[in-house]
């Protein structure tokens, strides 16, 4: 991937959490560089306009709602909901190149999916399963963090938690074992799967305040990361012994994590969480504990990738040494160069495992 970042286009990326574009919201948010104006019809349809005048370049994000259409604020120019220009304030004639692109968008549990490639191809089956952040039989809260840093440092993070032991030592961590167990990583067609138990361990520092049991437990972190960079992962607690690696939950603290990073640009990216419980259902301490925790463990991811990002910045060709626990964040870094590198119709230039690795900074 090199210093120059390329962002797959023909994928869907979250852009939103729901409750953020209101009725009357002109939410403008940049995706792989291009300016997108997110708002809703008199309907209540979610629409995705490239936030720039097809006049001067003015972001549209600072025009105003004329009903189901917006007015550019700059000299003028009224659009529709598929981004043609309807009125030229200054003429009669409306060439037809006078229009804004209309990105395909898709509004599904609480998440806003814009495609930002070829809308031919914008194919709703492929969005992520993520039902999880919209279902009764869960609960959790909706979180987001902006960061300076490279989309790719943040999933290669997601991909390896052996940092748990360390960057989480007293929070969502709390064991050793997650950087010494050995997690099965398994690359499937468009995600890497990685399957992590820790056997006959103290449960996590923030699962006390959540759960107690009598002894230790079995710890599972079960998860896909999907691309461009959703990850899906059950995880959870039950005591040793009662049968959670056969399958067998008893007395389980049972986790849903849906994650997206969306990249900004090549030097910013969003991040977009909910961590879901299935337990505890009705109580609301449960919950707002989870996320206090979840939201305080992933400042802590913050902190060590944005002081990551600012180093190789310094010197973008920094050699990286590939280790066993780079395993999945390789194999994903392979995956996203291969998918690129076919969307622009060429060969990746080396898309095996350990050039990947080499190559695994911004
Ligand atoms: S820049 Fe939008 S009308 Fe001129
Ligand atoms: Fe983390």
């Amino acid at each position: 991937m090199g210093t120059q970042t390329t962002f797959l286009k023909n994928t869907w990326y979250v852009a939103a959490w729901s409750h953020e574009i209101s009725a009357e919201a002109l939410l403008a948010r940049t995706i792989t560089r291009v300016p997108v104006l997110l708002w809703r019809d008199r309907a209540g349809r979610v629409v995705a306009l490239e936030d720039r005048c097809c006049h001067r370049a003015a972001p549209l994000s600072k025009g105003r709602r004329e009903g189901d259409r917006i007015r550019c604020m700059y000299h003028g120019l009224l659009f529709d909901t598929d981004g043609r220009c309807v009125e030229i304030p200054s003429q009669d004639f409306i060439p037809p190149a006078a229009r804004v692109r209309a990105l395909p968008v898709v509004e599904r549990f609480k998440w806003i999916w814009v495609w930002m490639g070829d809308p031919a191809r914008a194919d709703e089956s492929l969005i992520p399963d993520t039902h999880y952040l919209d279902d009764p039989g869960w609960r959790g809260i909706p979180g987001y963090l902006h960061y300076d840093a490279n989309y790719l440092l943040i999933t290669d993070n997601l991909l390896d938690f052996s940092h748990l032991s360390y960057v989480h030592e007293t929070t969502l961590g709390g064991s050793a074992k997650y950087a010494t167990a050995r997690p099965k990583v398994t690359r499937l067609g468009r995600s890497v799967r990685v399957e992590r138990w820790l056997i006959d361990d103290a449960p996590a520092p923030y699962l006390q305040k959540l759960k107690t049991w009598p002894g230790n437990v079995d710890r599972w972190n079960i998860y896909d990361v999907v691309l461009p960079g959703v990850l899906l992962m059950d995880s959870g607690s039950a005591p040793t012994g009662t049968g959670a690696p056969q399958g067998h939950r008893v007395d389980a603290a049972e986790f849903f994590g849906c994650q997206a990073v969306t990249p900004e640009t090549e030097t910013t990216s969003h991040y977009f969480f909910q961590q879901c419980h299935g337990f505890a259902l009705d109580d609301a301490v449960v919950t707002e504990s989870l996320t206090a925790s979840v939201h305080a463990g992933f400042l802590e991811d913050k902190d060590i990738i944005l002081a990551q990002q600012r180093i190789l910045e310094l010197d973008p060709d920094t050699p990286m040494l590939a280790m066993r626990m780079d395993t999945a964040l390789a194999s994903f870094r392979a995956m996203m160069e291969k998918a690129i590198a076919d969307e622009r119709g060429a060969a990746p230039a080396d898309a095996t495992l350990g050039a990947a690795t080499a190559s695994a900074r911004c």
